[in-house]
């Protein structure tokens, strides 16, 4: 598709660094906000006052959990909290493969309601946890530094794995068909911690999940993203994906010349570089530019979610200079 400028957007764009959204969360838990349809719009609406070309839908990655039989809360200062961690086979087996609308109606309600209101302004972007990065939290029970019960299931136990992996693939496609049907314009796999694997055990134990998750999307473009992947890009664009997403460590013009010019790439400031002055922060914005070389096919975004304490003045000022320095 032709543009007139690099699109833009953020990954995390609506969230607390924005006082509106932080005004919002005095109010209501961050579950209340996902489950109530028209928050849920009007959180995915503040960042659009930023410029930014798109909009991502407010949900969070972990919410199919809870209808599969894993429930889970956002603990405060602790990140989320699976209240009964996957130890056993038998575990595994209980959790229900559900169809979306059993469970997560309320994000669909919530992508008709934000489709309508944008009403094609800039494409609305639906989402999805990869099975991976699903089961990491499952079975760790939270945040992980090394990933050692999950890696121990994968490596000792690869049975009830490949069960756990097949069950979260079918309701992440199911999931990601059901946000499409219900006005998303493009969807995003988010496999975040997926960096921690080798090549070898991506190929064995996860690449073939996610060619299950992506394998029958057609209607619309679709992001695959992950983070600490360099050694993974090749492995991750053959598993499925228009837009590979690349994170700061990867320089972008080797990182799209090993994925091929025929896919788009996403990416790739590393989200620290905003917590500095705005000479710096456009000149490593001009550095991502200038790494794509003006080829389109790229959309510009962090490495990685925006963090809580970014000033909203720089964002905005980012936006603005990206669409400027890229002007066609
Ligand atoms: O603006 C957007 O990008 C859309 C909303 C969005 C949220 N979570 C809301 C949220 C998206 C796309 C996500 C994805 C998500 N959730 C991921 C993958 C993206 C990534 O960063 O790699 C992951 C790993 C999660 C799980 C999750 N949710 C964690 C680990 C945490 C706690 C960590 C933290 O930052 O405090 C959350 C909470 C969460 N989800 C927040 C937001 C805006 C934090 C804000 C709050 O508490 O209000």
């Amino acid at each position: 598709m032709e543009v007139d400028a690099t699109p833009i957007w953020m990954m995390r764009q609506a969230g607390r660094y924005m006082p509106e959204y932080r005004a919002l969360r005095e109010k209501h838990t961050l579950l209340e906000l996902c489950k109530t349809p028209e928050l849920a719009r009007e959180v995915t609406m503040q960042p659009l006052r930023l410029g930014v070309d798109a909009a991502i839908l407010f949900a969070d990655i972990l919410l199919p959990l809870e209808p599969m039989g894993a429930p889970f809360e956002f603990a405060k200062g602790e990140g989320p909290v699976v209240h009964e961690p996957i130890k056993s086979r038998a575990q595994i087996d209980a959790l229900r493969v559900i169809n979306p609308e059993e469970g997560l109606g309320y994000v669909l309600d919530a992508v008709k309601l934000i489709a309508k209101e944008l009403g094609g302004r800039v494409p609305l972007i639906g989402f999805a946890g990869a099975p991976f990065t699903l089961a990491s939290y499952l079975i760790e029970g939270g945040k992980s530094t090394h990933f050692t019960k999950t890696k121990r299931m994968m490596y000792a136990e690869p049975d009830a794995w490949n069960a756990l992996m097949a069950k979260l693939a079918e309701v992440v496609r199911r999931y990601l068909h059901a946000q499409i049907a219900a006005g998303a314009e493009c969807v995003q796999l988010f496999d975040s911690w997926v960096g921690q694997l080798s090549p070898a055990d991506y190929r064995e134990y996860v690449q073939p999940h996610v060619a299950h998750v992506l394998g029958g999307i057609t209607e619309v473009p679709v992001i695959h993203f992950g983070t600490g992947t360099h050694s993974l890009l090749e492995l991750q664009r053959d598993a499925g994906g228009d837009v590979i997403g690349l994170d700061w460590r990867t320089p972008l013009e080797d990182g799209w010349k090993r994925v091929g010019y025929d896919r788009a790439v996403q990416g790739n400031l590393d989200p620290t570089v905003l917590f500095a002055p705005l000479d710096v922060v456009k000149k490593h914005a001009k550095r991502v530019l200038d790494a794509a070389g003006g080829r389109a096919g790229h959309v510009f975004n962090l490495g990685h979610g925006i963090l809580p304490e970014t000033p909203v003045d720089t964002v905005k000022a980012l936006v603005d200079y990206v669409h400027e320095a890229s002007a066609r």
